[in-house]
């Protein structure tokens, strides 16, 4: 058993006046003006800090098995914990692929093992993400890491048949299926969003039709299935006008937005830095606009990271050659400040929302996303909103640097993150139950 956690002074929401908040094991135990601390807890002074619900991030990419030189369930749980994240989704593009329960269940276990963060597997959709036949979806389900959600993530389910099938199949399973929104006949090739700036420097270009036209298509399949579909990294200001539309016919979608794509534009590329790889691509300051919009109105429902680990040689390098992707996972929090909650798009209650609650919801985690009451889990983060720190890829927790944030002065740090009661992160170091490898 561990101590118990008691903070003292902090803000709930950032609403009203500063309360203690007292931890037990697994529930909060008391909320209120002078709690009184038990013998043994471990007391933080949160005076003029936040208290949110611990964040959860649907898309994370850990790397294990396959790339461990990018990044572990290790590294990457101290930097979801270093985040403020209390659960994190780790996507199936590993080697080899998380196709079946043998994988995701040891990503489950291993989670737990280092016991930073609850690291929920993600399942393959197809086997090998190769698009043409389906994976055990059922067994991956039905194994110990109890697999919620599927995704091909890395690349489209792009045959409309299997993509209908996968989609039935979840339904009746409860699981979820996320889809990586490319039409891959009109992406070959493709490193850069297709406008201007990729013209003049002369890059090949990703139509933002690439994306809307399997958006467009998988709300229908979903409604003709009477299926759920969840759209990752929702990129331009036309996919949040079809998900406003499929939600006006009834169509159970959800999307996510990732930091990035509310921050950075394609003005970036200008420098040929293979840093700005990403796909989907960064888009034009129209797309950026509309996505911070589409979040402030509850169109997109939620953030998630896409954190995207790899190593310096296949980042720096030709942009054309670079792997497409960054690192996400400890600034996530800090670029929502900087995009929703500093422009007034968004309050604290939002960044619990759009960060913990829905993304919880949306996966039906029963133990995260919940309200800051007592009896709920203490699934915690506590935030200094006025805190501003330089980033530096190599102050990180992940193995990888790839950060497009490097040297930028960014709002707002996690100071302390609580995983059922348990201190996971705190001013920076972690605290792995294995004592980290
Ligand atoms: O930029 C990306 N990187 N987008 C993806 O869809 C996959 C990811 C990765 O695995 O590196
Ligand atoms: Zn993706």
């Amino acid at each position: 058993m561990s101590s118990q956690v008691l903070i003292r002074n902090a803000r709930p929401y950032g609403e009203g006046d500063p309360v203690d908040v007292l931890l037990g094991d697994e529930q909060i135990l008391a909320i209120g003006a002078d709690v009184a601390a038990p013998t043994d807890a471990v007391v933080i002074d949160g005076a003029g800090q936040i208290l949110l619900p611990g964040f959860v991030d649907l898309h994370t990419h850990l790397r294990e098995p396959g790339r461990e030189d990018t990044e572990t369930i290790d590294s990457g749980s101290a930097a979801a914990a270093r985040g403020g994240f209390t659960a994190v989704f780790a996507m199936a593009n590993t080697d080899p692929v998380a196709d079946s329960a043998v994988i995701t269940d040891h990503v489950w276990r291993r989670g737990r093992e280092v016991g930073l963060v609850d690291v929920h597997p993600v399942g393959a959709v197809t086997v090998g993400l190769g698009g043409t036949q389906l994976a055990e979806m059922g067994a991956m389900a039905a194994g110990v890491g109890q697999v919620r959600m599927f995704s091909d993530d890395g690349k489209c389910v792009s045959d409309p048949l299997l993509m209908r099938r996968a989609l039935e199949y979840a339904s009746s399973l409860g699981v979820l299926i996320a889809q990586h929104a490319e039409e891959p006949r009109l992406t070959d090739g493709a490193v850069a969003h297709e406008g201007p700036t990729a013209a003049r420097l002369g890059l090949a270009g990703w139509p933002r039709a690439a994306e809307e036209s399997i958006v467009a298509r998988d709300a229908l399949l979903a409604r003709d299935a009477g299926a759920r579909v969840h759209i990752c990294h929702a990129s331009t200001a036309g996919t949040v006008e079809l998900v406003k539309w499929a939600r006006t016919q009834g169509i159970a979608i959800s999307a996510e937005v990732t930091p990035h794509h509310l921050l950075l534009d394609d003005s970036r590329l200008e420098t040929y830095d293979g840093i700005n790889r990403v796909n989907p691509p960064l888009r034009e300051r129209s797309d950026v606009e509309a996505l911070r919009r589409g979040l402030a109105d509850g169109v997109l429902d939620c953030v998630a990271t896409d954190h995207a680990p790899h190593a310096e040689q296949d980042k720096c390098c030709e942009f054309s050659q670079a792997r497409p992707g960054m690192l996400g996972l400890e600034t996530a929090l800090s670029i929502v400040i900087e995009t929703m909650v500093r422009p007034g798009l968004l309050d604290w209650r939002g960044v619990a929302k759009v960060m913990s609650e829905r993304p919880a919801q949306i996966v039906g985690l029963d133990d995260q996303g919940r309200p800051l009451e007592v009896g709920e889990p203490a699934n915690i983060v506590l935030v200094d909103p006025d805190a501003e720190w330089i980033v530096r890829g190599h102050d990180f927790a992940s193995i990888s640097h790839n950060t497009p944030y490097e040297d930028m002065t960014l709002p707002g740090r996690v100071t302390a993150t609580v995983l059922r009661g348990r201190i996971t992160a705190r001013d920076g170091n972690v605290f792995p139950l294995d004592g980290g490898r």
